[in-house]
């Protein structure tokens, strides 16, 4: 049975141009058998599918529970909540980052703390961290009004792991619980140094980790999510409260010899997962570090041809990190170019290449200016960054040629939009 899913022939443009996208889930035959199976089963929502969906996920990662709901960002809630996060209070949450990791705190009725990027790994800054703790500590209003910081919730951009003993030293100085934001990082690992033991990302890294399976994911389901614990109570509690707050749900009631008189213990939530889910979540699982290693040639690939280009700054390659590549975000030194970050990105459009932008910074976005006052200047690193950066395309299943073009493209306009004398000459 072939596993993977190439496009028989490439995409081209009128003019015969390759036309790459930013991405193409690779789902191979296993999976479409298995959502067939599962359609035939009789059973299409939360049942023995997920069931082992979970049990295989927690094994994978290192984690003693899992709970797989329709969302990252439904984990991310769920784990906050299970931690008891109450209006008013705050946690600590890095302005680079998508929206979900802070409107997960907005929904509990508490406030982020915005924390800027370290410039080399675009990762939550804890010097900044502790700064803005302090300056809390200090009296100064810093979201607008006085709050209570409790959490933090780190996220491993693009799949580079933060040092999560360090994470986790500075929360227990200070008190806090971490929920980490895993969407990035399947599968993903850290060590302190050579030699030293290798930690997953999940694997007792945190309260709470929660990962992503959504359509571009590392593992995708189309849309999906997964809170994974080693602490019984609050898995039993993101359990629960995924499913409404219901005493047991459907499955255990059909199933079991569960009673059919379920009990609503709280005001859950509709976040719980489907079995046709799972059926492509088992399969993907399974391609997890096959995928990886496929993303890891490619970034490869990338690090090595693009190494010349003055132009560009690009992402290390850490030796003491397993590094998921979800993402690879290059940056323009845009003092040696003539044109701007938007008009670059405008030419890889026009030249066939899919591109996006991680992201632009919270702080930026009207919601969180306007409501607790945010300024770029409370977050230099992020606000700098973030208009230099591109995020080039990096999936399974790209073909060689596909990962040319991107390069070809990407040093052509380097070349033509230098400032440089030399590198005009040269091209
Ligand atoms: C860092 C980060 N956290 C959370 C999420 C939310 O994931 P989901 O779409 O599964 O809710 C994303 C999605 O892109 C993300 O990039």
């Amino acid at each position: 049975m072939s596993h993977r899913q190439k496009p028989l022939t490439l995409a081209r443009d009128e003019k015969g141009s390759i036309r790459v996208p930013f991405f193409r889930p690779s789902i191979g035959d296993a999976e479409i058998e298995e959502v067939v199976e599962c359609l035939r089963s009789g059973w299409l929502t939360t049942g023995p599918r997920t069931r082992r969906f979970e049990e295989e996920f927690a094994s994978a990662v290192g984690a003693k529970h899992s709970v797989a709901v329709n969302s990252c960002t439904a984990a991310l809630h769920l784990a906050v909540e299970a931690l008891g996060l109450q209006p008013g209070q705050a946690v600590l949450v890095p302005t680079m980052t998508f929206a979900a990791t802070a409107e997960v705190v907005r929904y509990q009725g508490a406030v982020p703390v915005l924390v800027d990027c370290e410039s080399k790994t675009l990762n939550m800054d804890l010097d900044d961290a502790r700064r803005k703790l302090h300056e809390i500590a200090d009296g100064q209003r810093l979201v607008g009004r006085q709050v209570e910081v409790v959490g933090m919730i780190p996220v491993h951009v693009g799949g580079r792991m933060m040092d999560m003993h360090a994470v986790r030293d500075f929360a227990a100085r200070h008190g806090l619980w971490v929920v980490e934001d895993a969407a990035h990082a399947l599968p993903a690992a850290f060590r302190a140094g050579p030699g030293e033991p290798w930690k997953r990302s999940g694997e007792n890294t945190a309260d709470v980790t929660c990962f992503s399976f959504y359509a571009n994911k590392t593992i995708t389901t189309g849309e999906g999510g997964m809170a994974v614990t080693d602490n019984e109570t609050i898995a039993a509690r993101i359990r629960q409260m995924s499913l409404h707050g219901l005493s047991h749900d459907a499955w255990k009631r059909q199933a079991g010899n569960n009673s059919w008189d379920y009990r609503i213990v709280a005001p859950g939530y509709k976040y719980n997962f489907t079995d046709i889910a799972a059926a492509v979540g088992l399969h993907q699982l399974a391609r997890a570090e096959e995928m990886r290693l496929e993303r890891q040639q490619i970034a490869e690939f990338y690090l090595e041809k693009l190494a010349a280009v003055d132009q560009l700054d690009l992402p290390e390659l850490p030796a003491n990190r397993i590094h998921s590549w979800h993402l690879f975000p290059i940056r323009l030194r845009l003092g040696d170019l003539s044109l701007d970050r938007n008009a670059f990105m405008e030419l890889l459009r026009q030249r066939g290449v899919g591109c996006s932008v991680h992201w632009r910074p919270l702080h930026l976005h009207p919601y969180y200016e306007e409501t607790f006052g945010w300024r770029s200047e409370h977050l230099p690193v992020a606000t700098a960054e973030w208009q230099r950066l591109i995020t080039l395309p990096v999936f399974p299943g790209m073909h060689d040629e596909e990962r040319q073009h991107v390069v070809d493209v990407v040093v052509d306009l380097c070349a033509a939009h230098s400032t440089s004398r030399s590198w005009r000459r040269a091209a």
